[in-house]
């Protein structure tokens, strides 16, 4: 029978080693700590897929994207990506203070980004595909919003803006 320290002694772990070993387990746990803030503290939402659709024939709602009013105060805003124009489908929305917004996107051709400045807004925009992000407007002022993926020579000239005005 080997005492409690005789079996310590045969691990031989290098000390380097062990340092590694406790950085690693903290970094495990500072993630998991920080993708629970984020998701339950800071509100983090993930774009969820909402339907398929045809890109080359946009019908329903899609054929007229904007903003509609639902009832008082929540609104649902359809916006495109656009790669022949590099514009967004529409380029300007203006909603009052405290509306509730789902915000869904879809694209004409290839691949964008939607990212929403100042919100936790950010999905991608994929052709065929219909993203959704909700979020409550509790601030007015401008919020532009980019393309965040790269799409071609346009890319940079790709944005909107939309702006929450007092009531
Ligand atoms: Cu659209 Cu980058």
């Amino acid at each position: 029978m080997s005492a409690p320290n005789d079996a310590k002694r045969t691990l031989h772990i290098d000390p380097y080693e062990k340092n590694w070993m406790r950085i690693s387990i903290i970094l495990v746990i500072v993630f998991a700590a920080a993708v629970t803030v984020a998701g339950f503290a800071l509100g983090f939402q993930v774009p969820s897929p909402e339907e398929r659709v045809d890109p080359n024939n946009l019908t329903g709602p899609w054929e007229n994207p904007g903003l509609r009013e639902l009832s008082p105060g929540v609104y649902e805003l359809y916006v495109i990506g656009n790669a022949t124009t590099w514009q967004f489908e529409p380029r300007d929305v203006e909603i009052p203070v405290d509306s509730t917004v789902t915000i869904y996107v879809t694209s004409r051709d290839i691949q964008h980004g939607f990212k929403l400045q100042d919100t936790n807004i950010n999905m991608q925009i994929l052709p065929g595909q219909v993203s959704k992000l909700t979020h409550v407007f509790e601030e007015a002022g401008e919020y532009p919003y980019i393309c965040t993926e790269y799409c071609g020579v346009g890319h940079a000239a790709m944005f909107g803006n939309l702006t929450v005005v007092e009531k």
